[in-house]
């Protein structure tokens, strides 16, 4: 506990003013939601002063850990040389060369050029565009089950029921089966199966396009959708499809980038994923209001001799917050660290699949996990209430974590990638209690 804050409203005041004035979308999470006001490191504190690891970050923005003190530093000392606030890419700025400069030495080999946006769906506008103008084509392949953003050309790449709404504006837009190992759409185990995954991005071409694509994109991992993880063999085979019918790859990284899978700063690198371009947004800014775009030199060409702009995209504080977010990530070893902490915290979730038959399945990469529950191991049958039972639970023992999954039953943990070993012992011990209590209480 620390002190208790004061704030000029009630949380019940808050959450009475929300269902009037915010969009019926605004939804909350837990039962008795929260309201943070403070944060420091691996940790949020409510205004009553309860103190919380936070194993979801925001929603999985908080790479370094909060108000990490080289990013505080960096911004106080912007504001005391009254450096400029704001200024476009229409005049010279060097915090936007020392954040790109940065970011282009992690990108995979040919992806030297990078546009900064606002967002992770704007970053993904972009890369559709960018993959329309070089081809000339204008279908472009998601999965079932995955996420790109809010706007109205990545909703249409959203493959979610629950996201999309009624009378959206029609983009190109087709959609290949999930590579979902645990939920094998093709009902075949990964030991003895050929890939049909991979390959029905083909048949999906063959049948549903003219023949030629502009792209096809994907994640990874599949955050929204649970963090669905497919062999790396997957993209291997699915790039070259996708470059054969003349399309571009575009590899959304905004949950997976900045280290948070251990191994490489980009998961499409430590995959080696043939990609044209690689999205981000999220945990590489820490939190800040900042995406971005890398592409191959040969796809931003043919752009040349139009305009494309947007009015934030390289913000002084916003890059600055993205470069200083990478330094840490370097100086501080934190992709190794998201690999070790990772492994530990898998592990652990691994073997309690023995103690608690509601976990089907533990997945992910480094620090992008998820605990799929289902009401029976055999049937897996979805279990919902379940999860957020078990949230609730770990909330009140003082642990933030996130859901997912198409049907809400798939528990997602991502704290910052600066976690200790100690914390991974704290996150241990508080799930397997709420795991226990959650056992004992549900109706099977
Ligand atoms: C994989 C993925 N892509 C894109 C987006 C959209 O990013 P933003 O919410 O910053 O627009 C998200 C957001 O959750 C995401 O998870």
């Amino acid at each position: 506990m620390t002190e208790k804050m004061k704030t000029k409203r009630s949380n019940e005041e808050m959450i009475a003013f929300r269902k009037k004035h915010f969009l019926p979308t605004a939804y909350l999470y837990h039962k008795d939601p929260i309201h943070l006001v403070k944060a420091q490191g691996q940790y949020v504190y409510d205004n009553e002063g309860k103190r919380y690891l936070d194993a979801i970050g925001g929603i999985i923005c908080i790479s370094a850990g909060h108000n990490h003190p080289k990013i505080k530093k960096g911004m106080m000392e912007m504001l005391e040389r009254d450096q400029i606030q704001h200024t476009s890419l229409l005049y010279l700025s060097e915090p936007a060369v020392d954040a790109a400069e940065k970011l282009l030495k992690e990108a995979p080999a040919g992806l030297d050029r990078v546009s900064f946006t606002n967002s992770g769906s704007e970053a993904n506008e972009l890369a559709f565009m960018a993959a329309r103008n070089a081809t000339g084509e204008t279908m472009v392949i998601n999965l079932r089950h995955s996420y790109h953003g809010g706007t109205s050309g990545t909703l249409a790449h959203c493959g979610h029921h629950t996201w999309r709404f009624k009378a959206q504006p029609v983009t190109q837009a087709t959609s290949a089966m999930e590579p979902n190992c645990y939920r094998c759409p093709f009902g075949k185990e990964r030991s003895s199966c050929a890939l049909e995954c991979a390959k029905n991005v083909e048949t999906t071409i063959q049948t549903t396009t003219h023949g030629k694509i502009a792209a096809f994109i994907a994640e990874p991992v599949m955050g929204v959708g649970g963090f669905i993880s497919p062999p790396p063999e997957y993209f291997h085979e699915v790039a070259k499809i996708v470059h054969n019918y003349g399309g571009k790859y575009i590899s959304d990284e905004v949950q997976t980038g900045a280290g948070r899978c251990g191994g490489r700063f980009l998961l499409t690198t430590e995959l080696g994923i043939d990609a044209d371009m690689v999205t981000m947004a999220k945990g590489f800014g820490n939190g800040a209001a900042i995406g971005a775009c890398l592409m191959k030199t040969e796809v931003a060409e043919k752009m040349a001799g139009k305009l494309y702009f947007n009015t934030f995209a390289a913000d002084p504080y916003q890059v600055l917050q993205a470069k200083l977010t990478m330094d840490i990530i370097e100086e501080e070893g934190l992709i190794e660290n998201a690999k070790v902490m990772g492994g530990l915290l898998k592990d652990g979730l691994t073997q309690m699949i023995k103690k608690y038959p509601l976990i089907g399945d533990v997945r992910g990469r480094g620090l992008l996990l998820g605990a799929e529950l289902v009401k029976d191991p055999k049937t897996k049958a979805y279990a919902a209430e379940e999860c957020v039972q078990f949230m609730d639970l770990c909330k009140e023992a003082g642990l933030l974590l996130g859901k997912g999954g198409l049907m809400g039953n798939v528990v997602r943990i991502a704290p910052p990638i600066s976690i200790t070993k100690d914390q991974v012992n704290f996150m241990l011990e508080t799930m397997d209690r709420a795991f226990a209590t959650v056992e004992k209480t549900r109706t099977k």
